[in-house]
């Protein structure tokens, strides 16, 4: 809890550790298989953020039996089951309760090795940045919501916060590389000041470096942000430094609350170019190195 991670950790020998996390949320799309897989990828993810190997998972649902049908019920399960059994992770349980608002997640056990354990405190001055997946969920899933978003969109975007972080993570694994998170509610700017933080350094990114969703800036302009990121902006504006040229609402979308988005990857220089080949050539197409770590200044983030 002390270092803000992705995840609790509990060292079981000198050569294990444990890994355990919580994750449930309100859908976030209509589709009740695609709301399913994409819980489960996002409440697997914070293991892979932290270098772990998911091995089980539990479900957690909250549903209003008597206004949904089971049809729906039995759609969000099987995308559950489907993208754990997608990771090679068992679902050993879950638990259920009849509730007014359907929420559904994993609480997910995973291991690794005590020396092997990425954390947001070991960024060190000179490494790179890979971020793995575009930004803008947020700021996409509430347009959804006022019904502006093509079929085609949604689809993209469903596509994307339901892939795993596994091959990410694995790969990175594979390279070496210092820390890493995933970005979720916080937005990139509030995980990437937390790693900052953490790690006790500064970070220079470029706003035109950052991947996200092509239309996503359309619909930031007309202001579809949702509360969350607004949170993150509030919280996080003093420590973080704008060049002017960057406009407010590309802002809105660097600060903007992701739902299963991207690991957040710090690592050696020398290091970056051959991990993001790896990436793309693994399909993960849209990652991109958006900055580089820095000696802690004034700020926790400077943006041009
Ligand atoms: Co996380
Ligand atoms: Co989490
Ligand atoms: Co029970």
């Amino acid at each position: 809890m002390e270092n803000l991670d992705d995840a609790g950790v509990y060292k079981l020998s000198d050569d294990v550790a444990l890994i355990q996390t919580v994750d449930f949320f309100t859908p976030i799309v209509d589709d009740a298989y695609m709301f399913g897989q994409i819980a489960a990828a996002n409440a697997l993810s914070d293991v892979y953020a932290m270098g772990g190997r998911p091995l089980t998972a539990m479900n957690i649902l909250c549903f209003p039996m008597k206004t949904l049908g089971t049809a729906i019920l039995e759609d969000i399960l099987r995308g559950g089951i489907d993208k754990i059994h997608e990771a090679e992770v068992v679902l050993i349980g879950g638990h259920s309760v009849d509730d007014d608002e359907l929420k559904y997640g994993l609480s997910v056990t995973g291991i690794v090795s005590p020396e092997k354990l990425l954390t947001n405190s070991g960024a060190r001055v000179g490494d790179r940045l890979i971020l793995t997946k575009p930004l803008g969920t947020g700021i996409i899933n509430t347009a959804i919501k006022a019904g502006l978003v093509s079929d085609d969109l949604i689809e993209r975007v469903s596509k994307s916060m339901a892939t795993l972080n596994r091959t990410a993570s694995e790969l990175m694994q594979e390279i070496g590389v210092h820390a890493c998170t995933d970005i979720t509610g916080f937005g990139l700017l509030g995980h990437a000041a937390r790693l900052a933080e953490q790690s006790q350094v500064s970070l220079k990114l470029d706003s035109e470096l950052v991947p996200c969703f092509s239309e996503v800036a359309d619909f930031a302009q007309q202001g579809l942000c949702p509360g969350g990121s607004f949170r993150n902006k509030d919280y996080y504006k003093d420590r973080i430094k704008f060049a002017d040229s960057i406009p407010e609402h590309m802002q809105d979308i660097l600060f903007d609350a992701q739902t299963s988005g991207g690991l957040l990857i710090c690592l050696a220089p020398d290091k970056a170019d051959l991990l993001l080949n790896r990436l793309k050539k693994a399909g993960i197409t849209e990652a991109a190195i958006i900055g580089e770590v820095v000696e802690m200044g004034q700020q926790l983030i400077v943006i041009d």
